[in-house]
């Protein structure tokens, strides 16, 4: 028996009733949780009645810290240590050809940010890693060994940072950082923080270089493909974006989905001149209410976006049309 959806979870779960509610979940579906995190959406749509629930995380932690909840699933949940960009062949591996739900709950766990050796946090010390499943490049590395220009450009379009070659002539002056508490010092310096501001001055260029290195802006497009291939007609699409990039994304390939946008771009295919929709998507984005706010602040940025798959055809992938950068 799974228990209530928010027991004991460490991660908040963000905008959980809406994004439940978009899911319209009937006994016996199955789910995809693209975002596994601390389980929050998972052990609420296995609640709701799903017969099963294939979660993904990229984190090796989260996978881990979730085998209680599959223990008590009754063999109702499988976790995958992969990234939601590879559901269809992940599940095509388990013989699954389509879902009735998915959901993708974009960013990184408070588990993530609230570890100072996971170097996600300019609030904590800890080692400059930010990497969410734990290989490939640290945020050290790319800060040491990327020239000024490459750092600025990622400072300017991931962190929407207006003084990102500043910042990035700081970054390198300042080299080698190996520390979050030195690149939080290095940016604050390099931007003024006066007694007062609201906003930390280095939460941008923290922000740019954790999507830059874990490719989220691609993993967001691609998983939005994905969700394309494998949900079945009628089945159910909600994504949660917490800024203003990835939101655009979402909702520019559920507009183009749905037959209503013109040209594409790197994170946008384009659209194809009489292609059926293959999504029919909710008019408006769901935001938290204020009695989710007053309990739990993270919520305030949090977009919900949800569409209905048709039965048109998957369009071809921006991917394998080679719009990939
Ligand atoms: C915001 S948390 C999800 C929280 C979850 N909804 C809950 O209620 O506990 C995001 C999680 O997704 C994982 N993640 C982020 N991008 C991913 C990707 N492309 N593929 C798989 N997991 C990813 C992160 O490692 C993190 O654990």
């Amino acid at each position: 028996m799974i228990a209530s959806a928010a027991a004991d979870a460490r991660h908040i779960p963000v905008l959980l009733d809406e994004v439940i509610a978009s899911l319209a979940i009937r006994p016996g579906e199955t789910h995809v949780d693209g975002t596994f995190g601390a389980g929050g959406y998972s052990r609420a749509i296995l609640a709701s009645g799903a017969g099963h629930v294939i979660a993904f995380d990229r984190d090796p932690d989260a996978i881990a810290e979730g085998a209680a909840l599959v223990a008590e699933s009754g063999g109702r949940l499988t976790l995958v240590h992969r990234c939601f960009s590879e559901m269809d062949a992940a599940l095509a591996e388990r013989g699954i050809a389509a879902v009735d739900g998915v959901v993708l709950d974009i960013g990184v766990s408070s588990m993530q940010l609230d570890r100072a050796d996971r170097g996600f946090s300019f609030q904590a010390d800890g080692p400059l890693d930010m990497r969410m499943g734990q290989s490939g490049m640290t945020a050290a590395e790319f800060l040491n060994e990327s020239d000024e220009a490459e750092i600025a450009d990622v400072l300017f379009t991931l962190g929407e940072e207006p003084r990102a070659r500043r910042v990035a002539r700081a970054i390198v002056a300042a080299r080698p950082i190996t520390r979050t508490g030195e690149l939080a010092a290095v940016v604050r310096k390099a931007l003024g923080m006066r007694p007062g501001d609201k906003k930390d001055p280095s939460t941008r260029t923290f922000q740019a270089i954790r999507i830059h290195l874990n490719r989220e802006l691609d993993e967001l497009s691609e998983g939005l493909e994905a969700a394309e291939r494998v949900l079945g007609e009628g089945g159910r699409l909600s994504v949660v974006t917490f800024h203003s990039i990835e939101d655009r994304i979402a909702k520019r390939f559920l507009r183009e989905r749905s037959g209503a946008t013109p040209a594409g771009s790197r994170h946008r295919p384009a659209a194809a001149q009489g292609e059926a929709p293959t999504f029919i998507a909710a008019a408006k984005p769901v935001r938290a209410g204020e009695a989710e706010l007053a309990r739990n602040p993270r919520a305030r940025s949090a977009t919900l976006r949800t569409a209905r798959r048709t039965a048109a055809t998957p369009r071809i992938s921006s991917v394998a049309k080679g719009n990939r950068s």
